[in-house]
């Protein structure tokens, strides 16, 4: 098994195209599941909740997609909508990460919505450790309310990511990181001036 350092180091997205069979087995997507809820959580309030897309259930969801994009695009072309059909298909499995953040007392929503972030970088860590690859995604059927009703979600619910995993058929490119002295500031209190 990969060292957990090297892993957090080296982790890179593989586009969802890619991403090829079998699937994790249901011991392992339940792995996936627990390592994705144990994330921080203000207040525990458990903001977030996961849909699990395997097999038929990927094209079953994709009827909804094709559906929304007709309605979207009524004159697209029969190709086109077989291909949006196939969204949740391109991985052999899909993990939907939905955040259920709202107005509360004590915890503010904004942090509400980072645990469900949270919880969806989880997820795709514990992919890779488990040896498949991941990428996090959302595209425009995140944002459709007519998808997002086929999918069950709630009026305060959100989809914080389609996590799509799979295995990687080749170690993939990486692509720049932003240099630690532009993002990173230091406060040294030791410092004189
Ligand atoms: C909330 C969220 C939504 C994203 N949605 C998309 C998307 O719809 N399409 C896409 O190409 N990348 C999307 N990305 C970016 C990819 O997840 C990925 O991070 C990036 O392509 C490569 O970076 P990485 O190798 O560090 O993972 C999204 C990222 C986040 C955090």
């Amino acid at each position: 098994m990969i060292d957990a350092l090297e892993l957090l180091k080296t982790r890179r997205s593989v586009k969802a195209v890619e991403l090829a069979g079998p699937a994790p087995s249901a011991a392992e997507i339940e792995t996936l599941l627990t390592v994705a809820s144990r994330v921080p959580d203000h207040g525990k309030l458990v903001p977030w909740r996961f849909i699990v897309f395997v097999g038929a259930a990927r094209l079953n969801a994709g009827d909804a997609i094709a559906a929304a994009f007709r309605v979207k695009y009524p004159q697209a072309a029969a190709e086109q909508v077989e291909a949006e059909r196939k969204r949740l298909a391109r991985a052999p499995l899909v993990i939907a990460v939905v955040s259920r953040a709202g107005a509360h007392v004590k915890i503010p929503e904004w942090e509400q919505v980072l645990s469900a972030g949270a919880a969806a970088m989880s997820l795709v860590f514990a992919a890779h450790a488990l040896g498949y690859a991941a990428n996090w995604i959302t595209e425009w059927y995140a944002y459709d309310r007519g998808v997002l009703d086929a999918l069950g979600l709630e009026a305060n619910e959100r989809i914080a990511g389609f996590v799509h995993i799979g295995r990687a058929p080749a170690p993939a490119d990486d692509r720049p990181r932003p240099p630690l002295a532009q993002i990173a500031t230091r406060f040294d209190a030791n410092r004189a001036g």
